[in-house]
């Protein structure tokens, strides 16, 4: 099949690409490359480096390629920028994910996966672990978008017919985060261990992730591939591994990988962020038939190997 990835050279987008081109499919990425690398790039895959929020860009590429299917992770991703900068934010978002959604439907695409969050959607959570039916209570901009993102796709998918998926994602970690953005503690932490640089944790640190290894968020993309609509079903799915683990068990856990023995600098806690969120993965599991298949201990030992490997090349 010929699929546009967005965002197909940030981190989690190119393992996305990775393992579709691994299943024989022709890939075409669109990225801007504000956040994204193009050593990240599969050498199977094309790149158009255009901003999705350029409307006439993205349909000369959908006339050029007719995709048979949208997998859109192009976002920006910083809860603590969408807290500043909201307007932006949501021309990013909502406007740029609108563009794709009305190109969908005029290309007549066959399905529109995307990316979404569970970890900024159901607020501080009445429960755990939060399944899709949790209220949606987002406390922040970012939190926003993807819910409104998530109703545009419903909407759209039945103005003109195509199929959707949405995953929700909880705290994605692996090979090719950014260690230098404001998001991904896991390679903050582990680029600046390995550099011997003091780590900031904002808050006590005891407040509590779901972490989820980038390989099966990848996984989960591959299976939405293969999804076929179930009546009464809303295609909408947590990925996550329904545990949780403070910032300091990730600490010092990275720390011993990377032989690292500074104390940690405690910092006031940052606004918009939740106190703790695990989600619930059954109806993954049932639908999909996806399941988390790496621990947190094997997840970051990778993770560390890959950051040494490239700081050597
Ligand atoms: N990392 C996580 O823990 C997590 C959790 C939940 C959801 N998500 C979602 O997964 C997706 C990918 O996130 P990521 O962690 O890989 O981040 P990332 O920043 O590595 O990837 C985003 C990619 O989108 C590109 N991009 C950004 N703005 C663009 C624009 N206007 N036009 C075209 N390309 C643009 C960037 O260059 C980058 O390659 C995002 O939609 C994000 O909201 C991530």
């Amino acid at each position: 099949m010929k699929i546009i990835v967005t965002g197909g050279v940030g981190f989690i987008g190119s393992h996305v690409v990775d393992i579709y081109i691994k299943e024989g499919h022709e890939v075409l990425v669109v990225d801007n490359l504000s956040s994204g690398r193009r050593e990240n790039l599969n050498k199977a895959a094309k790149l158009e480096e255009i901003d999705i929020r350029d409307y006439d860009a993205l349909k000369r590429v959908f006339e050029k390629f007719r995709p048979d299917i949208i997998n859109h992770h192009a976002a920006q991703i910083s809860v603590v920028y969408s807290m500043q900068n909201p307007k932006t934010d949501i021309d990013i978002n909502i406007n740029g994910t609108l563009n794709l959604l009305e190109l969908a439907g005029k290309f007549r695409v066959k399905k529109f996966i995307f990316a979404s969050t569970g970890g900024a959607l159901y607020g501080e959570p009445e429960y755990l672990p939060a399944d899709e039916k949790h209220s949606i209570l987002p406390l922040a901009p970012y939190g926003v978008d993807k819910e409104a993102a998530e109703h545009y796709l419903r909407i759209y998918s039945g103005v003109y017919n195509f199929n959707f998926i949405v995953l929700r994602y909880a705290n994605v970690y692996g090979p090719r985060q950014d260690p230098f953005g404001e998001a991904g503690v896991v390679a903050i932490f582990t680029e600046r261990m390995l550099e011997n640089k003091e780590c900031f944790i904002y808050g006590t640190g005891e407040q509590k992730r779901d972490f989820v290894f980038v390989y099966d968020v990848a996984k989960a993309n591959l299976l939405a591939l293969k999804y076929t609509p179930k009546k009464n079903t809303l295609p909408v799915f947590n990925i996550g591994t329904g545990e949780t683990s403070s910032i300091n068990t990730v600490f010092k856990t990275l720390a011993q990988l990377s032989s690292y023995s500074k104390e940690p600098v405690y910092r006031p806690p940052r606004k918009g962020e939740v106190f703790e969120i695990s989600l619930n993965y059954e109806k993954a599991k049932k639908y999909l038939g996806w399941e988390p298949e790496y621990d947190l201990e094997t997840g970051l030992k990778i993770t560390v190997d890959w950051f040494k490997q490239r700081r050597r090349a």
